[in-house]
């Protein structure tokens, strides 16, 4: 079994973009810049939207973080999304989710730009992806592809199965994992908590990819021997044995998994700090207007 490093990986393209910014400064190009709005103080949130940051600071991009308390009207909070929208030096933003629920975040992510969503939600986006259109993809199902690339693991005409329907990684992963490109062209699954037989389905599959959120669900015996497990997992399970009390836990069995399959990605280290690097690669692709 090989361990999929995504902090390893995460490091080197980190490394990658920053000399790249260094390259488009040196030129007299613009330093790219992402705006990050976070709405309340959500532990979760607070957390997330304090590593893009730092990341932000690791590449050598600009960084604006704009706060509002929960009370925002959606009216205010569409307002700032606009003046964003229109502010020339900002080349990508997000709105940290999820938003209290008196706002309709969907009504906030379609106000985006798509050209400056580089969280790649905006219907725009989603729709090019799914036709192969260049497009800001969503950052955790970009970041497992990379991981897929950055390994050489072969997913050509494999039997894929993706666990878990939503609109930020199950099915924008599945529509990756079958489009005509390296990778990709697999033939891929998508099981949900409807999917009947789902053990019996998994069993098959050449890759699993569980975005669940359902901590230990994929077990030894749901796995082919020599499988490549991506496991998106990260639920926050009450521990006494850590500073925090709680332990980031995985939709994989991790410890009887691993003896049987071929590659699996850890939790932590494994596809999360490819998902702070894929908004970092979007950012620069922002910056420079790749995507119009
Ligand atoms: N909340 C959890 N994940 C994400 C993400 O990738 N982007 C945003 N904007 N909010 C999130």
């Amino acid at each position: 079994m090989q361990l999929i490093d995504g902090k390893a990986i995460a490091a080197e393209i980190k490394k990658e973009i920053a000399q790249e910014v260094e390259e488009i400064v040196k030129n007299g190009g613009k330093t790219p810049h992402l705006a990050a709005i976070l709405v309340g103080h959500d532990g979760g949130s607070e957390t997330y939207v304090a590593h893009k940051v730092k990341a932000c600071g690791e590449c050598g991009f600009k960084s604006t973080l704009i706060r509002f308390e929960d009370d925002i009207t959606e009216e205010q909070l569409l307002k700032e999304v606009e003046r964003l929208n229109n502010d020339d030096d900002v080349d990508g933003f997000i709105v940290q989710l999820p938003l209290p629920k008196h706002i309709s975040e969907q009504r906030v992510i379609e106000a985006i730009d798509y050209k400056k969503d580089v969280d790649g939600f905006h219907p725009i986006n989603v729709g090019r992806m799914s036709i192969g259109l260049p497009c800001f993809v969503s950052a955790t199902p970009a970041g497992i592809m990379e991981l897929l690339k950055r390994y050489n693991i072969n997913t050509q005409g494999k039997s894929c199965v993706v666990l878990g329907r939503s609109n930020i990684v199950g099915k924008p992963v599945a529509t990756l994992m079958m489009q005509k490109s390296n990778p990709g062209n697999a033939t891929v699954t998508v099981c949900h908590s409807r999917s009947e037989n789902l053990k019996e389905i998994c069993k098959n599959a050449d890759i699993i990819i569980a975005a669940l959120g359902s901590p230990e669900f994929v077990t030894a015996d749901m796995v082919k021997e020599g499988a490549v497990i991506v496991d998106v997992g990260t639920t926050r399970v009450p521990s006494d044995k850590t500073k925090s009390g709680f332990k980031l836990t995985g939709d994989v069995k991790f410890d009887e998994v691993a003896d049987k399959c071929s590659y699996i990605t850890p939790v932590p280290g494994g596809v999360g700090p490819m998902t702070i690097v894929s908004l970092m690669r979007n950012t620069l692709l922002a910056g420079k207007k790749c995507i119009y």
